[in-house]
């Protein structure tokens, strides 16, 4: 695992921005996993940046999903589909023709989890896995206590992630209980994952994510058993790591022909 430490929120949306825009021009049709809430935003906004700029093309890019609410009505502004058309798909020039994601409001919730579990093996895989963490160390919808084998399936949010999340509706008994969130044993069958995490509320997830026990009570913990995975984090979200100068000397130190 790697572990950088940026100055700010801005700092890791560019530094991920410049992963995604290389992974494009090494692979055009690269199939991006977007993750949604607030910590994301820096990348989705410096990439499309790029494209407005003629810098990046991500005209072939596609586009998957993470994780969604189930219940909400099709359309609802914030069912994550909704949320990745419109910070993701939209800025960066794609059409919903080149993005796909699970059902939420499915009849059938369980084939809708293992039909998107296909249609991402049919895809060919997930290029870049882009991740944030919830304050108890979830990654995607997946919980204290998921499976590390876990797959696509429905998950009940905690009290606490329902807390979090309701500053997106109009009251916290809008927050669905249920979701449906790519496994962790999904998630780390993409090619490459980057967690990026901002601000001291997700520090003591990201101490233990790191630098904890693989453990399914800290689910974002499981990155630790990815080949590549990359942990963007800003001072805040750092300070707790008690090997962060490890991290920053090895980053500082880092060959030039290696990218994150
Ligand atoms: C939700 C999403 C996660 C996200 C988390 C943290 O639970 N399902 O993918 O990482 O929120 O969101 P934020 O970045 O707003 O703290």
């Amino acid at each position: 695992m790697e572990v950088v430490i940026v100055p700010d929120a801005a700092a890791g949306g560019e530094l991920i921005a410049t992963a995604i825009a290389d992974l494009l021009t090494r692979k055009p049709d690269a199939l991006l996993g977007v993750a949604t809430g607030s910590t994301p935003l820096p990348i989705y906004q410096a990439l499309a940046a790029r494209v407005a700029a003629g810098s990046c093309d991500a005209s072939r890019a596609r586009i998957c999903q993470l994780d969604e609410y189930v219940g909400l009505p099709k359309g609802h502004p914030e069912s994550y589909r909704s949320v990745v058309l419109r910070e993701v798909v939209e800025p960066l020039g794609l059409t919903a023709d080149s993005f796909m994601g699970p059902d939420g409001s499915a009849g059938d919730i369980a084939a809708a989890c293992d039909d998107y579990d296909r249609a991402l093996a049919a895809a060919g895989g997930v290029d870049l896995q882009l991740l944030g963490i919830g304050s108890d160390g979830h990654i995607g919808f997946n919980e204290p206590c998921s499976s590390l084998a876990s797959r696509t399936r429905i998950k009940t949010l905690t009290q606490r992630t329902r807390e979090d999340n309701a500053r997106f509706f109009d009251s916290l008994d809008e927050v669905p209980h249920h979701v449906i969130t790519q496994g962790i044993g999904t998630i780390l069958e993409a090619r490459h994952l980057v967690l990026l995490a901002t601000g001291e509320g997700k520090a003591d997830a990201v101490a233990l994510t790191v630098e904890g026990p693989v453990s399914s009570v800290v689910p974002a913990s499981a990155l630790q058993l990815h080949r590549h995975a990359t942990v963007v984090v800003d001072e805040a979200a750092a300070s707790r790591l008690k090997l962060a100068d490890y991290f920053r000397a090895t980053y500082a130190a880092k060959p030039g022909w290696q990218s994150l």
